[in-house]
């Protein structure tokens, strides 16, 4: 597998997931890729075609996070995060939120390739008063069928069989209009599975004053980009909040991170939480076949949300409980 630690407090993390991967017994051959703010500040280079050739050869990617404060917003982002969903068609964005004791048990389905993030738009007579900017929002039939079939087949999986569309049907009335039909298409083929429909307003409603409404919900990009950071927030908090960039078709690696940031204010200060990323390799593991070690890992870190400590700390505490 791939290593692209990044900056900030990714190699913090990172190094934590690694250590309870190795705790669970599995062995992982790893190639460290220096990629991220730093390199870009040294070099200019973002993420090199060459690299970006690498990668496709590896089984998964396990990434910390990126991004320095003297890095221009949009940069790293569009250049290496977004690159990379895109390049190697990462199209669903997996995010789980445990919280037992808040009636938290869900996961979202993000699309991970369309939407506001396929970065159509543009300016025209940027920098004069009559400048205008356009940003779209791509969704396809194809796009949004894999990302809705994937949802489906999950929700099948799960004891309650629910899922949820959210969306913003009475405003975005074409996207919505397309997300719905494809939607009930699906839904038609898999009639053990209940489905429901909020808007997205409503769901953040929802998510904070009766989350055990959801079981799976599946949503557009920019939406489930919002959505994941509040059920982050009201799950724990950022730091436990995991997530697995798939290719379902398995055409080529599927990428493992946290949904936090490089969190630069504490870097180096061994307040960075590693549970996301030890739940984040946890997802890569079963996601590569190895269910047993990722199950134990998950039952671990839920067993250490409770404690406190630095860093390392946290990350030896899960590797005892291995
Ligand atoms: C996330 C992040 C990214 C996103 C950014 C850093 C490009 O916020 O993974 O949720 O918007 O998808
Ligand atoms: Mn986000």
């Amino acid at each position: 597998m791939a290593v692209l630690a990044g900056d900030g407090i990714g190699p913090e993390v990172v190094a934590e997931a690694l250590k309870v991967v190795r705790a669970a017994g599995v062995e992982l051959d790893t190639v460290d890729y220096d990629l991220g703010g730093a390199r870009y500040l040294r070099t200019g280079e973002v993420l090199p075609d060459a690299v970006l050739d690498e990668l496709r050869g590896f089984d998964a990617i396990l990434l910390g996070a990126v991004g320095t404060p003297d890095v221009p917003p949009g940069v790293l982002e569009r250049g290496l995060l977004l690159a990379l969903r895109f390049a190697l068609d990462l199209y669903v964005n997996l995010r789980p939120f445990e919280s037992p004791d808040a009636g938290i048990d869900l996961v979202v389905i993000r699309e991970n390739t369309e939407g506001a993030y396929a970065g159509e738009g543009g300016f025209l007579r940027k920098g004069t008063a009559q400048e205008i900017a356009t940003q779209g929002s791509v969704n396809t039939r194809m796009g949004v069928e894999r990302c809705v079939r994937f949802a489906f087949e999950l929700a099948q999986q799960r004891p309650r069989k629910h899922l949820t569309l959210v969306h913003k049907t009475n405003v975005l009335t074409f996207a919505g209009d397309l997300w719905q039909r494809t939607f009930d298409d699906v839904g038609a083929e898999h009639p053990d599975v209940a489905t429901g429909y909020d808007h997205v307003d409503a769901a953040c409603i929802h998510l904070v004053e009766r989350p055990e409404r959801y079981d799976v919900v599946v949503t557009d990009n920019l939406f489930g980009d919002i959505l994941t950071d509040l059920a982050g927030a009201i799950a724990g908090g950022i730091g436990l909040a995991a997530s697995a960039n798939l290719n379902p078709a398995r055409t080529g690696p599927s990428l493992f991170e946290p949904v936090h940031g490089s969190a630069p204010d504490i870097v180096g200060t061994g307040r960075a939480n590693p549970l996301a990323a030890i739940r984040s390799a946890a997802m890569m593991l079963d996601f590569l076949g190895e269910a047993g070690a990722a199950a134990r890992m998950t039952k671990a870190v839920a067993s250490a949300t409770a404690l406190t400590g630095t860093t390392t700390e946290l990350g030896d505490a899960v590797a005892e409980r291995l």
